[in-house]
């Protein structure tokens, strides 16, 4: 068995980055390449995209899925009635983390889909209806990251475009909402200045699916697990982006047709 970790692109690399040092179980990355980025496709679409990919992780034996996606997470997640394994929800991570330092002013920086889903503050009133939440969308970060941009101008206008109204609204504690965003935290930090709480939520993840882990016979060491990586768009691109985002050269990346699309 293994576990899964999916996302539209290189974005759930972040989550996949913090998970391996706790890895008692093999791992199957799947990107969504082909259908980047989510956060401008419908909910109809989502779904779709997210129960090909849950069929996906079945056909592979998963033992759950960290769905390393708030898009996903935000939009087709709760629409899945009776999930085939364990689904881990990037939300519920992410406001964990936020409310444990938050003194009552979050912002969100994530995807159209996930802002316009408006689960994050319907989760944050839920928990703590004191907490205000700011949530912005940044339809052009992911792609930009996608194609292998962690710096230079487009990076720096983007996220200054972005990250103003937070200032403006004085938030104390800003959550990168999309997998994507951790890819260009130096950035985001040095616009904002060091004062403010800068949320990865794949840190909180980690703690969960440890939780998880420790309940099941572990297959390999950790930091000696092994990690099969799929996509269904074009397997090189992918493999070039992760060398530039991450120096890291991953092994031979899989291509898995999907069929059936909602265009
Ligand atoms: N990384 C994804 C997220 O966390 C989606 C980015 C995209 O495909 O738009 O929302």
């Amino acid at each position: 068995m293994a576990l899964g970790i999916f996302d539209s692109g290189v974005g759930g690399l972040t989550v996949w980055r913090a998970l391996r040092p706790i890895m008692t179980e093999h791992t199957i990355y799947f990107g969504d390449t082909v259908h980047i980025p989510y956060g401008e496709k419908t909910q109809e679409q989502l779904v779709g995209y997210f129960q090909r990919a849950l069929a996906f992780f079945v056909q592979r034996q998963a033992s759950a899925v960290v769905v390393a996606c708030n898009t996903a997470s935000a939009v087709a997640l709760p629409r899945v009635k009776e999930p085939p394994v364990p689904l881990f929800s990037m939300i519920d991570a992410a406001v964990r983390q936020a409310l444990a330092v938050t003194k009552g002013r979050v912002g969100v920086l994530a995807t159209r889909a996930t802002t316009e889903s408006g689960v994050y503050p319907k989760a944050f009133q839920a928990a703590d209806p004191g907490v205000e939440v700011v949530s912005q969308a940044c339809p052009k970060l992911a792609p930009l990251i996608e194609a292998g941009f962690r710096r230079g101008e487009m990076v720096e206008s983007a996220i200054a475009e972005y990250v103003t109204p937070l200032l403006q609204a004085q938030v104390d504690t800003i959550v990168l909402g999309c997998t994507h965003y951790p890819f260009v935290l130096p950035e985001i930090r040095r616009q904002v200045g060091p004062e403010i709480h800068i949320l990865d939520p794949a840190e909180e993840i980690r703690a969960e699916v440890a939780e998880f882990l420790r309940d099941r016979k572990p297959e390999c060491q950790p930091g000696e697990c092994r990690t099969e990586f799929w996509v269904s768009g074009d397997p090189w691109q992918f493999r070039d982006a992760v060398k530039v985002l991450m120096g890291l050269e991953i092994p031979a990346v899989q291509r898995y047709h999907v069929s059936g699309d909602v265009m």
